[in-house]
């Protein structure tokens, strides 16, 4: 299930950072003090934050991990100029942000189960909405986090009340299972005979993950519920360009405003760029 949120409750304001720690390799953990947005977002929306740089005008969408109280959990990977400088940010600076944006991910306790499937650094808004059902129903809830290593596995810390719902893998067998998310989840399917059950997934991560997510669903479950966050490039980040619009059954859909959280049914994959 995906919520419509109403975009007017947005707000641009300065955050403080309260933490911008390196957590794997390329990997950094970055906590801003931002109450306004801390206590309106949702389970997989995003922020748009600006990196205080004169050479970089454009703000880079992240997802909020979690909040805490007046604290945004955003976990990111350096891929670029903006991420890299980013990187450098220090206890203390500030960063302009505007949030919360996009629609938001919401579990459905009509479910027998709900599954969350996180690839890479794909795997931090899920820590949120699994967090949200901690207190309510745990058992209802896995979570599947894969990574290539168990040095890029960077979300234990942040788990805590969660770890009997939590399945880590890793590519190399270095921590957890060894093998793709998708893999692991797929061996799940047919074990735990989830055809049978009333399931909803949830994926984020990598476009090559969600595809094939995508096409097993397709395959052996065309009835079962898959909300997945796709990414695209953005430039305004709330509704303005038009840069960031995915081919749907409906039309283009745009990431930054009715997404980031789609059904995996409604997008057209075949008409999708998969270069992000
Ligand atoms: C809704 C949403 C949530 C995201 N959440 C996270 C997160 O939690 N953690 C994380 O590490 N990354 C996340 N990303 C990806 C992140 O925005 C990009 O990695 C980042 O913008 C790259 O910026 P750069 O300057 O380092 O890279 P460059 O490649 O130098 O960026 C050049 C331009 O392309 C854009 N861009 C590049 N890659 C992406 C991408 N994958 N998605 C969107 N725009 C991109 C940049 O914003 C910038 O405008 C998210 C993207 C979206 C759309
Ligand atoms: S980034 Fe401008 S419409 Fe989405």
């Amino acid at each position: 299930m995906c919520e419509k949120k109403d975009k007017t409750t947005m707000v641009q304001t300065k955050a403080h950072i309260a933490q911008n720690d390196k957590v794997g390799p390329g990997l950094y953990h970055l906590v801003c003090d931002c109450a306004v947005i801390a206590q309106r977002v949702l389970p997989g929306q995003f922020v748009h934050l600006r990196i205080p740089d004169d050479a970089l005008l454009m703000r880079r969408p992240l997802s909020v991990s979690f909040a805490e109280e007046h604290l945004l959990h955003i976990f990111y990977k350096v891929v670029g100029k903006g991420s890299k400088l980013m990187s450098t940010l220090h206890k203390g600076d500030s960063v302009d942000v505007v949030g919360p944006l996009g629609n938001s991910f919401v579990l459905d306790y009509s479910c027998e189960c709900a599954i969350l499937l996180g690839g890479g650094i794909g795997a931090a808004p899920l820590i949120g909405l699994a967090k949200s059902t901690a207190q309510k129903k745990s058992a209802f809830v896995t979570l599947i986090i894969g990574a290539q290593d168990a040095q890029h596995h960077i979300f234990q810390p942040v788990i805590g009340e969660l770890s009997d719902a939590v399945i880590l893998a890793t590519d190399d067998g270095s921590l957890g299972v060894r093998g793709l998310v998708s893999d692991v989840f797929f061996e799940m399917w047919k074990t735990r005979r989830l055809k049978t059950k009333k399931c909803a997934v949830y994926a984020c991560g990598p476009r090559g993950m969600l595809a094939a997510l995508h096409a097993f669903f397709e395959k052996e479950s065309p009835d079962a519920v898959f909300w997945m966050s796709l990414e695209e490039k953005m430039a305004c980040g709330v509704g303005a360009c038009q840069g960031c619009v995915v081919p749907t059954v409906d039309g283009y859909r745009r990431v930054c405003v009715e997404g980031p959280i789609f059904d995996s049914r409604h997008i057209l994959w075949g008409e999708l760029n998969n270069n992000v």
